[in-house]
């Protein structure tokens, strides 16, 4: 946790709490260890999405489903959200939920299965934009998918990225981490630096959650 333990259950105490269908599917990951958003890149998220009321909206990394069926709620009726993921195992249960009744907003949903690389390169080619884009699979990767999302984010378009700071261990030395875990954070702080330093993008780094980019494009 970066921010103060007490600080953080004070603020998430705040929010209002999420639909009981989604607070069931969270609640299933978190006892099956599934990663997902936590409570307050949740606040975040919904913050943005009610600001930014974007129609087309991309994510990278679906887990089981989570945070599409999440964004699915927090969206205009016409809006689109294509989501992508590559483990056949969470492919399944996001499938499921995805075709859940319960998730009143489940049809806004496409799930793209397969590497992001390949999803990614494929949907630019075909010149799809999004306004929306969260980026939220593995760390080391995103400096390669940047490009891509690029080519796709539209003008006034808002990227956010998420786990940016692993949980705080980002800025530890290289000497107390793992050899994997070094290579993660030297990438990462790759990314941080271009999305920061880039003229197409007006980025700010938040100590929320395990810490999120917000990137709007100008
Ligand atoms: C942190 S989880 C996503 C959680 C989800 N966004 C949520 O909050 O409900 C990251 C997911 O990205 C997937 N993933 C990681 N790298 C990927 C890649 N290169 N292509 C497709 N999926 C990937 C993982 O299998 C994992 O399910």
């Amino acid at each position: 946790m970066i921010v103060n333990e007490r600080i953080v259950a004070y603020i998430n105490s705040l929010q209002v709490e999420i639909k009981p269908e989604l607070l069931s599917l969270e609640k299933e990951a978190l006892e099956r260890h599934v990663p997902i958003i936590k409570k307050e890149t949740q606040g975040l998220l919904k913050f943005l999405l009610c600001l930014q009321q974007p129609k087309r909206i991309l994510e990278v990394g679906t887990a089981i489903g989570f945070s599409a069926l999440f964004m699915s709620e927090y969206t205009g009726d016409d809006s689109k959200i294509t989501t992508i993921e590559k483990v056949p195992m969470r492919i399944v249960d996001a499938e499921k939920n995805f075709s859940n009744e319960v998730f009143s907003h489940k049809d806004k949903i496409t799930l793209i299965k397969g590497e992001a690389l390949k999803a990614l390169k494929d949907l630019a080619s075909e010149e799809q934009h999004y306004d929306f884009i969260f980026l939220d699979a593995a760390k080391a990767q995103y400096m390669s998918f940047l490009p891509e999302l690029m080519k796709m984010l539209s003008t006034n378009g808002i990227l956010v990225t998420d786990n940016v700071l692993q949980d705080g261990t980002v800025t530890n030395s290289r000497y107390s981490i793992t050899r994997r875990d070094r290579t993660i954070h030297t990438r990462m702080r790759e990314y941080l630096y271009t999305i920061t330093h880039m003229e197409e993008l007006e980025t700010v780094i938040l100590p929320v959650g395990d810490g999120v980019a917000v990137s709007f494009r100008k």
